[in-house]
This record gives C-alpha cells, sequence and structure tokens, in this order.
C-alpha cells in the first residue's frame, strides 16, 4: 500500500506551514489504512471529515499569507484549493451514498493531490515570498 512519507524535498521553511502539511499527510495516510483495511463508512467518515475540515485550516492560514505578501497568483492558488474542497464534498457524498468501503482511488487521488500541490503551487509561493525584499 502506498503512504506518503514526508520528506525535506516537501519542506517550505514556514514553520506552521510546514507542521499543517504533515497533519494533513497523517490524515491522508490513515484515511489509506482505513481503506485498505476496508473500514466501515462511518470510520472512513469521520476521518474524511477531519481532513476536509483540516484542510479548511490550512487553506485559510495560506490565504492569509497570500493577502500579507499581496501574492502575485492568489486568484490561481485559491481556485486549486478551492477545487480539493469541491472533491473532498464529493469523496464525502459518495462515502454517505454508497454501502460499500471507499476506492482506493480515492485515496491515491488525495495523496497525488497533495503531493503535486506542495511541490508545485505552494513552492512558487514560498519562492516568491523569499524575492520579496526585506522589511
Ligand atoms: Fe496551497
Ligand atoms: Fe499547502
Amino acid at each position: 500500500m502506498q503512504l506518503l512519507k514526508w520528506s525535506t524535498d516537501l519542506e517550505l521553511g514556514l514553520e506552521d506551514i510546514d507542521h499543517q502539511h504533515k497533519q494533513l499527510i497523517n490524515m491522508i495516510n490513515e484515511l489509506s489504512l482505513a481503506i485498505e483495511y476496508a473500514q466501515s463508512n462511518s470510520v472512513t467518515l469521520a476521518i474524511v471529515d477531519r481532513l476536509q475540515g483540516y484542510a479548511l485550516t490550512h487553506f485559510k492560514a495560506e490565504e492569509e499569507i497570500f493577502s500579507k505578501y499581496n501574492y502575485t497568483d492568489r486568484a490561481g492558488h485559491d481556485s486549486e484549493h478551492e477545487k480539493f474542497n469541491e472533491s473532498i464534498k464529493y469523496i464525502r457524498r459518495q462515502c454517505e451514498l454508497i454501502d460499500t468501503p471507499m476506492s482506493a482511488r480515492i485515496r491515491d487521488f488525495l495523496l497525488a493531490w497533495l503531493g503535486n500541490h506542495i511541490m508545485t503551487k505552494d513552492k512558487e509561493y514560498k519562492s516568491f515570498i523569499d524575492k520579496m525584499p526585506v522589511q
């Protein structure tokens, strides 16, 4: 089974944000294990709920950074977050509607999304901040 491992490649160097990314990875891994061991939908649903709430908190923290630094690709980044929020809502609905264990495809989607998003979009805003003149 594929789990996402934290590595320094994923590190942005922003303590709070790195901590939040680690928490998100832990939650997706927890969901992966629940799927792998075919836990009931109520178990997976509880993890999805926590992931949904934590992702919202994390995205809000990043969006505050974008405001603080007048980040130029804010709209593009926000819309990626929005797409993730919509996907989680869809996953949640599926979880409620279908009384079969959650598909591994969902896990693969979440793992791929988070890894790619940190490595591309999140690293882009960090390098934008790094180029700002020191105030
Ligand atoms: Fe982000
Ligand atoms: Fe992020």
